[in-house]
């Protein structure tokens, strides 16, 4: 019975997490990962559905196994995450070498439809030519079940069982762990695909997450990253009524891992921010001074038909007391561009409120209309796709700029990083770059004590989520340094590592 597994992870950091939970999870089974889908019994694409470009991706991943799955009949191919909730069983009809469909919320039972798709596969016998039969399906789907109620009580909670069961073994790299601190969204912004794919929000207990975060700091994590859709929103009511906040969860998990150095949390929903929780931000030490705050659009037209709940006026205000209690924070955000009716006066908005916050960094998307949400039936998408392109990049233009101006403010600077792993450059032998010394000897200071003579570009992080390049070792991943800004692009900085 083949037992070797290829997963693919599209999307965003709640579809990286849920991947490791299954991995975690189906390893502990005997299940073998491996790199190719040719090396593989098992193909899995855990997809993502927020915008249009992102199921293309796995449309083709499905037409190029087609041929595969005809020489191979035994092949098991899932489609899991918000695709699979989305589209139904109607994927079967487009292709129907498809095995198994399992959404986000109901991906606890992944091994043992595994274990009966790999069982009823592997199984000889004449009716093998059916192999598209439905009997061999394995299907779990939230609009399948009964849908979970916002109320729900987290002892009812099905899928808690999956962050649950996270296990964290010595050959794991945790150095940068993620931690879910809610499911789904309650919130129906009329573009989004969400609400529909993960279903009504529900916070895990306290303790739970508490637990988790203990158990990743004691096996080495450097950074945790609690993880919820509007994870500020986060509020456990506790079954005597009492209710665990944003704040308080922030306060706590602080004061149980002492020796974690750090602590954030993506993505924040503006109307949601309260002081308390940016006090707590402010009185936390080890909590970084960084958010990924959804500003979407600055005008307040567009605002309201995108459902957002608040005005440009109130972002801003927002911003403004987030940089009154923490000067030194960084703040990233995404936009949409062409969302049905924005007009040039709209745009012009959006690049307004951009130059205001001073972003880190935007994440700008082009209006992609998704089936099922409230937007692609309420309004035309009218917005022609060059005015879109143009938008988009306009948008861009503006981040950069700024981004140039905040990164030249950031040359000189000694900041704290931690290692991500090697860039794209090859590395290169020391004796060959004459550039060696100057990037890694910090003035007159000997080399850092960790350097070899073989060189490497490294990514590296700050705490406010710059990306800084550095010279260093492969070996350094993971590891929490200090370096010197001494040079700066648009998007990246570069940097020193320095032994103090
Ligand atoms: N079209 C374009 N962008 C979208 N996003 C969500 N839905 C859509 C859509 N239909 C963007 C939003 C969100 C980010 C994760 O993706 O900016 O914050
Ligand atoms: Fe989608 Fe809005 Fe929920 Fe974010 S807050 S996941 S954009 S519905």
């Amino acid at each position: 019975m083949g037992r070797r597994l290829y997963i693919e992870t599209f999307g965003c950091q709640m579809n990286v997490l849920d991947t490791q939970l299954v991995l975690g999870q189906l390893r502990a089974q005997g299940y073998q990962v491996v790199d190719t889908p040719d090396d593989a019994d098992i193909v899995l694409y855990n997809t993502c559905s927020v915008r249009e470009h992102a199921e293309q991706k796995v449309w083709s991943r499905l037409g190029e196994l087609r041929a595969t799955k005809q020489q191979r009949p035994n092949l098991v191919i899932g489609v899991i995450g918000c695709m699979a909730e989305r589209e139904g069983t109607g994927l079967f009809r487009r292709y129907p070498h498809v095995n198994i469909l399992c959404g986000p919320a109901e991906l606890d039972k992944l091994p043992a439809m595994l274990h009966n798709a790999v069982v009823t596969s592997a199984k000889p016998s004449d009716t093998d030519h059916v192999s598209h039969s439905g009997r061999r399906r394995q299907v779990a789907l939230m609009a399948s079940t009964t849908r979970r109620s916002s109320t729900l009580a987290a002892t009812d909670d099905h899928l808690e069982n999956l962050d649950l069961s996270r296990s964290v073994s010595s050959t794991d790299d945790v150095s940068q762990a993620y931690v879910r601190i809610t499911r789904g969204c309650n919130k129906f912004c009329t573009y989004c695909v969400v609400p529909y794919t993960r279903g009504p929000e529900v916070h895990r207990p306290p303790q739970n997450i508490i637990d988790e975060v203990i158990k990743l700091a004691d096996a080495g994590a450097r950074e945790v990253t609690l993880l919820g859709q509007t994870v500020n929103h986060y509020a456990y009511r506790h079954p005597d009524a009492r209710v665990t906040s944003f704040a308080d969860l922030l306060y706590r998990i602080h004061e149980a891992t002492p020796a974690l150095p750090r602590l954030r949390f993506v993505t924040s929903f503006p109307r949601d921010f309260t002081d308390a929780a940016l006090q707590a931000m402010r009185d936390c030490p080890r909590i970084c001074h960084y958010l990924h705050i959804p500003a979407q659009s600055g005008s307040d037209r567009i605002l309201k038909l995108m459902n957002r709940g608040y005005t440009a006026r109130q972002y801003l205000d927002l911003i403004d007391r987030a940089k009154s209690m923490m000067p030194d924070i960084s703040l990233a955000t995404d936009f949409i561009v062409g969302f049905p009716t924005e007009t040039e006066d709209d745009h012009r908005r959006s690049m307004d409120l951009l130059r205001y916050c001073r972003f880190k960094n935007s994440f700008i998307f082009k209006y992609s209309p998704r089936p099922g949400t409230i937007a692609i039936d309420r309004f035309e998408d009218d917005v022609p796709e060059p005015d879109k392109r143009r938008r988009n990049n306009e948008l861009l233009a503006v981040q950069q700029e700024v981004s140039a101006e905040n990164n030249r403010q950031m040359i000189g600077k000694r900041v704290e990083v931690i290692i991500e792993g090697e860039s794209k450059l090859t590395s290169r032998q020391a004796k060959a770059d004459p550039s060696f010394v100057d990037l890694t000897i910090a003035g007159n200071k000997p080399a850092h004590p960790h350097l070899s003579p073989t060189v490497t570009q490294l990514i590296a992080r700050t705490r406010g989520d710059q990306i800084v390049c550095v010279d260093g070792g492969p070996f350094l991943k993971g590891q929490l340094l200090r370096v010197q800004i001494t040079d700066s692009q648009s998007l990246t900085l570069f940097g020193k590592l320095i032994a103090d």
